[in-house]
């Protein structure tokens, strides 16, 4: 089969923000054999794979390193299961909404409130899609897909798909290895609306003086929508660009409420949390209209981040770090983006590159210690990742406040725990900020948890004392795993003894507190761009790679780049040890900050 790559392909007019970035490579598939055949091809298995839809929800952050893939897996058909229902199927590069407008003139009801979201079928079960009262996952049948592991079709009914708010299994578990191909939506032989909860459906009945049909409620939705939403083939935008935040009832009841009894907000399933409205905080935070270059807080929808013509994405992100950190520091809410920031590279910042007493050390006078450069001061070791729109801390050093406040972390979307040795996690008290209205996940080991427990014994009782730290503990073993997208591969080193774990996320890895890497580890860190490693000191130590040991693992793995980190005073300044390493090996400090994709 001969399956077409493209080039450096322009992306502008495949996403509907219209923002300039190309892909490496670019191929279509119109079945499910063509995209099978891309699945063995060397330009998948080299790359990264990011699958574009109707590009109304993403946003590349500069051009795509990888490879995009793009469905163009049409046709619409329906099957009559009784006289009540009707199943209409649809192939995943079939426009939302000219199918929701076929549904309707078929007299099929239920995906009328859904009438003209940008996108395609295929986005529908990954975003579970909502408006005006419906998430498109209470109408969802079935959802085929390819499964890019197995090469096989699989079939997943609604509860297997794991919808959420805006979230499903397609999302986090299944994202990257599940392709949409097919959605079958059950649907109810009428033409009578079957939702008219929400705002301005509410009156509708009254306003027509009868039973609102389903054509009567798609004409109302797409009034609505013309009146708040910016068109994307006039005004460049992915919809809401952060999701309504869901926080705990006490919160809303307590504070919220309390302070503000006008705003806006939802039930959920979960009788303990509720969601209220990120477009009511944001316009109260004073956002409304806020810009920088052509990037803009949306006058009649502040929940939209448009593009007045000439925006970067960095003006978009810009933006969207300024709204979150305005709307965190009146509201104390973390808002989270609903838009799926897709970008290659990795952002590293070094929080801490010091041992466990830190430089100086306390009570001691050597010259290390005494030096008067920013360079030679290390706070326990921690550092921070960025990449795809998502922020994780590894480790949480209890020199972590200090840390958050010189490098001004508002917002982070997990921690990663390498061991629990209390200069790794001496600081979790600290993610109090991070737990507001939420639990704050954390991935760890099962001997972590367990050690977690005993030292934060107050943070996992029945009954919680306010305001103590709550976590959403998930241990992790050799297996990778996701988070929001995110591939993290473990990386399984012995402190001694003791099995700890690094982490590598695409082409950088982060091991600390090695002593031995075990042979199957060190093919997990097989090409990198990014290796740090931790290196003591010169003399031996039973539980740390010496900077000999460490030197000689990173002439091993030749990563392009190695950054050596935890270190003890003897290593002496910061700037003599440096001009004692290999050209590609670079000492951290606290504060360093490293790209790398
Ligand atoms: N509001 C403000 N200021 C604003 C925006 C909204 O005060 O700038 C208030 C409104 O007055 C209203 C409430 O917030 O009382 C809710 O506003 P709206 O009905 O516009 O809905 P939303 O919660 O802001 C959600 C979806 C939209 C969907 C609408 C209608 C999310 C993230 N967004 O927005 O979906 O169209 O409900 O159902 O859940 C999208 O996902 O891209 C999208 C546009």
């Amino acid at each position: 089969m001969n399956i077409q790559f493209e080039h450096n392909k322009d992306l502008t007019n495949l996403t509907t923000f219209k923002i300039g970035a190309s892909a490496k490579l670019y191929a279509e598939y119109k079945n499910v054999e063509e995209l099978r055949a891309i699945s063995f091809s060397e330009e998948f298995l080299d790359n990264e794979v990011f699958y574009l839809g109707g590009g109304s929800n993403v946003l590349f952050n500069g051009d795509f390193n990888g490879l995009v893939l793009k469905s163009r897996i049409n046709g619409i058909k329906k099957y009559q299961k009784n006289k009540e229902t009707v199943f209409a199927i649809a192939g995943a590069s079939e426009n939302w909404s000219d199918f929701v407008k076929w549904t309707i003139d078929e007299g099929l009801a239920g995906l009328e409130n859904l009438s003209g979201i940008p996108g395609t079928v295929g986005a529908s079960p990954v975003q579970n899609i909502g408006a005006y009262g419906v998430e498109v996952g209470s109408l969802i049948h079935k959802v085929e897909c390819f499964d890019i592991i197995t090469k096989e079709t699989v079939t997943f009914s609604a509860e297997e798909c794991k919808f959420g708010y805006r979230d499903s299994l397609f999302k986090n578990e299944g994202k990257g290895r599940y392709i949409v191909l097919r959605v079958s939506y059950k649907l109810k032989n009428s033409i009578i609306a079957q939702n008219l909860e929400y705002g301005p459906l509410k009156s509708l009945q009254e306003k027509l003086g009868r039973i609102p049909s389903i054509s009567d409620v798609a004409e109302e939705v797409l009034k609505t929508r013309d009146s708040k939403l910016p068109k994307p083939d006039e005004i460049g935008n992915a919809g809401s660009f952060f999701k309504n935040p869901i926080v705990r009832i006490y919160f809303y009841k307590e504070v919220m409420s309390a302070l503000y009894p006008e705003i806006p907000y939802y039930k959920t399933e979960d009788p303990l949390y509720i969601k209220i409205s990120a477009g009511w905080l944001i316009e109260n935070a004073g956002l409304k209209g806020f810009c920088i270059g052509g990037a803009e807080v949306y006058p009649k929808q502040c929940l939209v981040i448009a593009n007045k013509g000439n925006a970067t994405a960095q003006d978009v992100i810009e933006v969207a770090e300024h709204v979150k950190r305005k709307v965190l520091e009146k509201f104390g809410i973390t808002l989270q983006p609903e838009v799926n920031i897709v970008d290659t590279d990795i952002k590293v910042t070094i929080l801490g590159s010091g041992t466990s007493k830190g430089i100086p050390e306390v009570g001691c006078f050597c010259p290390v210690c005494r030096s008067d450069s920013q360079k030679d001061k290390r706070t326990r070791c921690s550092a921070l990742v960025e990449t795809k729109g998502v922020k994780l801390l590894i480790d949480v050093s209890p020199d972590f406040r200090q840390q958050a406040l010189a490098t001004e972390i508002t917002y982070l979307d997990a921690a990663l725990i390498t061991h629990s040795h209390y200069d790794h996690v001496g600081g979790f008290d600290d993610l109090r900020p991070f737990c507001i209205g939420t639990k704050f996940p954390v991935y760890l080991r099962k001997d972590v948890n367990e050690d977690l427990h005993r030292r934060l014994d107050y943070c996992f009782k029945d009954t919680l004392y306010p305001g103590v730290p709550s976590f959403e503990v998930h241990e992790i073993d050799e297996a990778p795993f996701i988070i929001k997208g995110v591939k993290i591969i473990p990386i399984t080193v012995l402190h001694g003894k003791l099995p700890i774990v690094g982490y590598r996320i695409g082409d950088f890895a982060y091991v600390t507190d090695a002593k031995t890497i075990p042979e199957t580890e060190m093919e997990k860190l097989q090409n990198l761009d990014v290796l740090i490693l931790n290196g003591l000191r010169f003399k031996d130590h039973f539980a740390h790679f010496t900077v000999e040991e460490a030197l000689k693992t990173i002439n091993e793995l030749k990563p392009n780049r190695a950054y050596l980190t935890h270190f003890c005073h003897e290593i002496g300044k910061h700037e003599d040890f440096q001009s004692s390493l290999p050209p590609n090996v670079f000492a951290c400090y606290d504060g360093l900050i490293i790209h790398t994709h």
